[in-house]
């Protein structure tokens, strides 16, 4: 089979590129490992920047994002027992969207107007442009490597690339639980047992996360202890947690993790096959987005008259924005975890930091405007 772009991953990356290829005109087909019901079923993230959401309304795949995702205008950040809001929409004039990354997946797969190939099983990469498949070979003029961390396309290109990479010594548990969130907006805790956050998905259905040991298993944490654990971490004067029977359950391991250059010939990284942020910051799906944006509109300079500018700019115009994003994540989980061997200094400093945060106008209107996400070239 022939195409112009071939696209491996229907995650967020893979899916919005092909919306955005699509409407320029430009053919490709998306190969995904997993089924439909496998995708569209997967917890993550669930914090859409405000570009992303606009984004996904100028695709026209965002009627049931607006009519159900959460819009939020500030953030809580509780820390010594008490909890300060940072007012994401008085300060920056916008704001975030919960929103679920299975909603949006399943979003963009109900309106594609390519094709996308489910249970595809291990491919394997022929050359910079051919994909090989259970089902033959796939050729297109460029290959989109948007399959996620544990893909194929970045272990193809490896020897080209350098990377840069930080491992963290904890890890985050992260439930779904069957009952109404318990406040308003997110809550980010540092308390002396380490970090929680406070989330949701709807009006009925709370998420919710938990520091834990990079090395701790699911069975060391039944649904009892869980829950203490996250009473006594989010606990804070008039705060009630409301719990309630735990649908899902997953431990993350987190870190900071970077290629570059994001492209090897016709082969281009884009989303987390390229690079991985600690999910404090809630940029990863965001970071995805703003990759396949750049190439898109590469692609369709290419297409509209062999300009490769565009193409050739790709890579550093994302890793500008990806180092920023990777600065912010790292710094929202320094400030927020309490790592095995922290000291008294690095305590102090932490509850320094979060002080001044919670009370200096510049300092709240940096993690706010890194939150909602930065405009222009940061
Ligand atoms: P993926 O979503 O990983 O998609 C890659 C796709 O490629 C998958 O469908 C996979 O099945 C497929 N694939 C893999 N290998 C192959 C192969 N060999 N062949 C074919 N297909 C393949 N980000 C945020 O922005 N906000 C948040 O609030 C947030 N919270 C998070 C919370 C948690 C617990 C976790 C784990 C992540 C969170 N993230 C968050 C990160 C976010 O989920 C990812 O950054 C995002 O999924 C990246 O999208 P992607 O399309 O690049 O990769
Ligand atoms: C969620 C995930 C995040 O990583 C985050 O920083 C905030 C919220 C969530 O899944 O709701």
């Amino acid at each position: 089979m022939r195409t112009q772009v071939v696209i491996i991953g229907a995650g967020p990356a893979g899916l919005v590129l092909g919306h955005l290829l699509h409407r320029a005109g430009i053919e490709c087909v998306v190969l995904e490992r997993h089924s439909r019901a496998h995708v569209e079923q997967r917890i993550r993230a669930g914090v859409l920047e405000h570009g992303t959401v606009e984004l996904l309304t100028d695709l026209g795949v965002a009627d049931r994002l607006h009519r159900e995702g959460l819009v939020h205008t500030g953030v809580e950040l509780l820390f010594d027992g008490v909890a300060h809001r940072i007012p994401l929409r008085e300060l920056t004039g916008r704001a975030i969207t919960v929103y679920g990354q299975h909603e949006v997946v399943k979003d963009l797969i109900a309106r594609a107007g390519f094709p996308i190939r489910f249970e595809q099983g291990a491919l394997r990469l022929r050359s910079d442009r051919a994909v090989e498949t259970a089902e033959g070979v796939v050729e297109g003029d460029f290959v989109a490597g948007c399959d996620g961390f544990h893909g194929v396309s970045r272990p193809f290109v490896a020897g080209s690339l350098r990377v840069y990479e930080r491992d963290y010594p904890f890890a985050w548990l992260g439930v779904l639980a069957a009952t109404p969130p318990s406040a308003e907006e997110l809550i980010y805790a540092l308390s002396d047992e380490g970090f929680a956050l406070h989330s949701m998905r709807s009006p009925t259905i709370t998420r919710l996360y938990l520091q834990v040991a990079p090395d701790e298993k699911l069975d060391d944490w039944p649904d009892e202890r869980i829950w203490a654990a996250l009473q006594r971490r989010l606990a804070h004067d008039g705060f009630t947690l409301t719990e309630g029977p735990i649908l899902e359950k997953g431990i993350t391991a987190m870190r900071s993790f970077v290629v570059a250059p994001m492209r090897r010939g016709r082969l281009f990284l884009a989303g987390d096959a390229a690079h991985i942020v600690p999910p404090t910051g809630a940029k990863g799906l965001n970071l995805a987005v703003h990759d396949v944006k750049v190439l898109a509109d590469g692609l369709r300079r290419f297409y509209a008259g062999g300009d490769e500018a565009g193409l050739d700019a790709y890579s550093d115009t994302c890793l500008r924005r990806v180092w920023r994003v990777q600065h912010f994540s790292w710094w929202m989980t320094s400030m927020l975890h309490l790592a095995p061997d922290a000291d008294p200094f690095t305590r102090e400093l932490q509850r320094s930091q979060l002080r001044y945060v919670v009370g200096s106008a510049a300092a709240a209107t940096t993690l706010a405007e890194n939150y909602v996400g930065l405009t222009g070239s940061p």
